[in-house]
């Protein structure tokens, strides 16, 4: 259990964004759609799809999509409190390791919000990735 845990309404809002971002999806070659969505320390709310390509490993998950929509609208003082994911199929789907680099590098303390093997799971950025990456 997730030392931060969000509140039930914050918890409802993000899962409604990342639901509503993921019908945007662009995902012709895995035909798996992918949502996330994010809260800011300042209560701003972001989202955003995953977005494939015809040389795969081009693809931006649905989390790296929000996080960098969030930069590019609200600048480089991200602060991100909380964020979920959701897919189209019902599954287990925890951010990928490149997306919990990035998530840690905007919200060392961000709660994420997915699906486990075991229904909904909130966790620590830093209990997904021990040791994430920093430069200093
Ligand atoms: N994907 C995400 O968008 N987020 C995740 O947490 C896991 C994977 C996407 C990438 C690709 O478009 C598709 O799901 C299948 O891997």
């Amino acid at each position: 259990m997730a030392k931060n845990k969000i509140s039930t309404e914050q918890r409802e809002r993000l899962l409604q964004a990342a639901r509503l971002a993921m019908k945007h999806a662009y995902a012709p070659y895995s035909h798996f759609k992918v949502g996330a969505a994010l809260l800011t320390a300042k209560g701003q709310l972001f989202s955003g799809c995953n977005v494939e390509n015809a040389s795969y490993g081009l693809t931006t998950c649905a989390e790296r999509t929000a996080i960098f929509a969030a930069v590019a609208k609200a600048g480089p003082g991200l602060d991100i409190q909380s964020i979920a994911v959701v897919n189209d199929q019902g599954v287990p789907c925890s951010p990928c390791g490149a997306c919990r680099q990035v998530i840690f590098e905007f919200g060392p303390e961000a709660t994420v919000v997915f699906q486990s093997a075991r229904g909904w799971k909130e966790s620590l950025i830093t209990e997904l990735l021990p040791e994430g990456f920093r430069l200093q």
